[in-house]
């Protein structure tokens, strides 16, 4: 897949089943979750204080801050429980035969 901005990110079995891994891109930094097989991308800071993602833990389709446990809903981005105020950009992203794209 190439064209329409789509990127490759990694291979699907790269990112562990309920878990989160760091994709970086040019200047920016995203956050792919695997969420029982169905996959979603976000931006990889925090909204609070820009703490990268990676490291947080995921729950339920939740995504917890390590620095200050501000959540976030993986699949919408949506800013659930303080400090964080302020949503996560999401991002569409695809398996194509085991191999994942994103499109910026
Ligand atoms: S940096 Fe994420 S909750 Fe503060």
């Amino acid at each position: 897949m190439s064209g329409e901005g789509w990127i490759p990110v990694c291979d699907a079995a790269d990112v562990p089943c309920d878990g989160v891994r760091r994709f970086d891109h040019g200047a920016r930094s995203f956050a792919i979750y695997n969420l029982g097989g169905r996959f979603f991308a976000t931006d990889g800071h925090c909204t609070h204080e820009r703490q990268h993602l990676e490291d947080g833990t995921v729950m339920d389709g939740i995504i917890e801050c390590p620095l200050h446990m501000g959540q976030f809903d993986i699949e919408t981005g949506e800013a659930l429980a303080g400090p964080v105020c302020i949503d996560l950009e999401t991002f569409e992203i695809r398996n194509e035969s085991g191999r994942l794209y994103l499109r910026l």
